[in-house]
């Protein structure tokens, strides 16, 4: 069948993908472990699944509001005041299909074919995909390593043009695990203001940071809540990926657009679930502290193993759960490595190609799996590089 014109413009998440393949080379009765998909281990806390299987039995399936059950959204407001330190009315507050639904909403409504969007690279790849499939242009920010996975202001501001229309931010960052100073937050947010920029602030990895590192959320500075569309959600924080739930908080001149765009689309998210999320926040939050210690405990683990394999250099994250090593020593590129990672040992991990151009020379990471398979499956990946990679050229 002929496809829309448009459909060769979007492009993909590389992790459902190579989950697939994963899963079929399982099915083949390959013993798999899997470092390549974005989501906890753990199993969504037991009141919140509980309190949702009440609002199912109480009948809570019906339509929602289209912006999300009132309770929700007051909820929701409430805890973003508390958190992220700027004044919410449940108003602004949009619950969405995902934290995705989010982003979908934010380029649809904001960004006309010439526009430009300034998007990390490395970064979540939908930033760039929708931006593309609206006739846009994404406009690819370096992340470095060396400046510990933190954007740089600088160079962000040279890539400013007259058409740049939005900034797309994420800290804690997925692939990376950077978290942005305090500093660079206030930089960000002067530069988005003299240049009269959108953000697009995805702050989904808000509660999953380290060593007493700070989130401060881009809305809260000056001038800031009147240009950024915040997108955070219940999928990473409280293990909640399948539950399909996140939330917008925008400036009061885009309520109208958000809700047409829910209305054209999915009409609302779910009300047994948003039932569900209200306990997520209201109820007890020592599940999700003992998931962020947890990571530490595999991030620490996995940092130090990759760190022994000769060729392999990874920066400590600081945020979210996932590594992001520098593997160019190996003389393997991360697209090789990552594939023969696969078939020959069993690892899946995702090439940083997936993420953008500038992760040639990564692969991604995720250390939401049990130590006892992190062990394993840094043995695997040690062993591998030590027997199969070519040596690196002598200096
Ligand atoms: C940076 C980032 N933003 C947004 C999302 C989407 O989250 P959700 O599963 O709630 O749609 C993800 C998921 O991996 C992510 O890594």
């Amino acid at each position: 069948m002929r496809l829309a014109a448009r459909m060769q413009s979007i492009g993909t998440e590389t992790a459902f993908e190579a989950a697939a393949r994963a899963r079929a080379l399982e099915a083949d009765g390959r013993d798999i472990i899997h470092l390549e998909i974005g989501e906890p281990d753990f199993d969504t806390p037991a009141h919140v699944r509980e309190a949702a299987k009440r609002a199912l039995d109480a009948g809570a399936t019906h339509y929602a509001p289209f912006a999300g059950i009132p309770e929700l959204r007051a909820t929701i407001a409430e805890d973003a005041a508390a958190r992220k330190a700027f004044a919410v009315d449940p108003s602004q507050v949009f619950v969405t299909v995902g934290g995705k639904g989010v982003m979908v909403y934010a380029i649809l409504g904001l960004i006309d074919p010439g526009d430009e969007v300034i998007v990390p690279d490395p970064g979540y790849p939908i930033y760039a995909s929708l931006t593309s499939f609206v006739g846009a242009t994404p406009v690819p920010l370096p992340i470095r390593q060396e400046h510990e996975f933190r954007l740089d202001v600088e160079e962000l501001e040279s890539l400013v043009t007259p058409r740049t229309r939005m900034l797309v931010v994420n800290s804690p960052a997925n692939p990376t695990g950077g978290v942005l100073t305090r500093g660079d937050v206030e930089r960000i947010g002067e530069l988005a203001v003299r240049h009269d920029l959108v953000v697009l602030a995805d702050e989904i990895y808000a509660r999953i940071l380290y060593d007493g590192a700070e989130h401060v959320s881009l809305a809260s500075l000056p001038g800031m809540a009147e240009r950024t569309i915040v997108l955070d959600g219940f999928s990473k924080t409280f293990a909640m990926t399948g539950w399909r739930l996140g939330y917008a908080i925008v400036p009061p001149s885009l309520v109208q657009a958000y809700g047409t765009l829910i209305i054209n689309t999915v009409s609302c998210a779910p009300t047994f679930v948003q039932v569900g999320a209200v306990e997520a926040l209201r109820g007890p939050q020592d599940d999700v502290e003992a998931m962020v210690e947890e990571f530490r405990v595999r991030r620490d683990l996995v940092v130090d193993g990759l760190n022994a394999i000769p060729g392999v250099q990874c920066a400590t994250p600081r945020g979210a759960f996932y590594a992001f090593p520098h593997i160019g020593g190996t003389g393997l590129s991360g697209a090789e490595l990552a594939d023969r990672l696969l078939t020959e040992t069993g690892v899946c991990v995702l090439a940083g190609t997936a993420f953008g151009g500038l992760g040639t020379e990564h692969v991604r990471i995720s250390y939401a799996n049990s130590r006892d398979n992190l062990t394993e499956a840094l043995r695997r990946i040690d062993a591998f590089v030590r027997q199969h990679a070519p040596a690196p050229a002598p200096a």
